[in-house]
């Protein structure tokens, strides 16, 4: 059995519908999704109904549900600050059939094929707590790649590396069960394979919103499991046109209504690396020195803290 799994699609139509075409081609007809379809990409809607009509799929949740559910039945004239316009604007434009059926979904799934377990999680925390996956994240990418001239699948082979030597990881590992682990959150397309110890780990990496440094390219990973249980894994990446995704996003009332948050998505869209960590660390900071303790952030803070990030820190 074949599987294609996918995560964190955030939105992004093109990448979702390009991956899937991908997935066709490969003849596979299974999918696993693990979580985070909506916010930051403004095909919210038409990612969870494309979802939707795959018929044979495992699919659970991710924190950015949680973001619209609490938005269900709110006064909507409260909605004057600045950090939630894109939560607020994807709430506007999700059909409630789908925004029930994304709130429908487990947090976890469990199955088995050919006499392998599978687990789903949208983290890896939820399997090895906050060590070793959960800190090789996206942060650490963009750290890295600013420190010094290193290629991202450098950066990406040192962090494999690392995880492998890594006595904290291997303890971590010896605790599991043997079978697949699959999760997404950090945005970083990943794996691990200890044939002796029978354990799989895959992160399939963002389909929507790529963080691991790669650039025009919208990752997912096969898993195939044999019919003698055999487990293969193959990381893929599919040719994805970023500048005429942009180029659309511009266009989208995404941009008009979130606008900070989808300049600082766009520049994560154009060098596949993680910007919104920064620039949130940043507005934590402007608010403070200028007193302004309203949570979420204020739309007056929120867009002059963007407009001094991005001219003095944002790289
Ligand atoms: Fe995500």
């Amino acid at each position: 059995m074949k599987y294609a799994v996918i995560s964190d699609v955030h939105g992004n139509g093109p990448a979702l519908k390009a991956v899937l075409e991908d997935a066709g081609k490969e003849g596979i007809s299974q999918f696993i999704f693990a979580g985070d379809y909506c916010i930051s990409g403004p095909w919210p809607d038409q990612c969870i109904t494309a979802i939707k009509e795959i018929d044979h799929k495992h699919v659970i949740r991710g924190n950015e549900e949680k973001y619209l559910e609490n938005l269900i039945d709110k006064d909507q004239s409260a909605w004057t600050d600045g950090q939630m316009q894109v939560s607020y604007w994807c709430y506007r434009n999700v059909s409630r059939e789908n925004l029930d059926y994304l709130l429908s979904l487990p947090h976890r799934d469990d199955f088995e094929c050919n006499g392998i377990k599978i687990h789903m999680a949208h983290s890896s925390m939820d399997f090895m707590g906050t060590h070793p996956f959960y800190t090789w994240n996206s942060v650490t990418v963009a750290e890295r790649s600013r420190k010094a001239d290193i290629a991202p699948e450098q950066i990406l082979s040192d962090m494999a590396d690392e995880r492998r030597k890594d006595a904290e990881f291997q303890e971590a590992i010896d605790k599991l069960e043997k079978g697949v682990y699959i999760f997404g959150h950090s945005h970083i397309q990943c794996s691990y394979t200890d044939k002796t110890k029978e354990i799989y780990m895959i992160n399939p990496g963002s389909c929507g919103l790529p963080l691991d440094g790669i650039k025009n390219s919208a990752p997912y990973t096969v898993l195939e499991i044999r019919d003698d249980g055999q487990v293969e894994i193959e990381e893929k990446r599919v040719p994805f046109d970023k500048d005429k995704y942009i180029a659309e996003v511009k266009q989208s009332g995404q941009y008009r209504e979130a606008n900070v948050w989808s300049k600082v998505i766009i520049r994560e869209q154009e060098s596949s690396l993680e910007h919104m960590y920064f620039f949130l660390a940043f507005v934590g900071q402007y608010a403070k020195e200028i007193g302004d303790e309203r949570r979420p952030y204020a739309l007056d803070t929120w867009e002059k803290a963007y407009e001094i990030w991005s001219k003095e820190y944002a790289k």
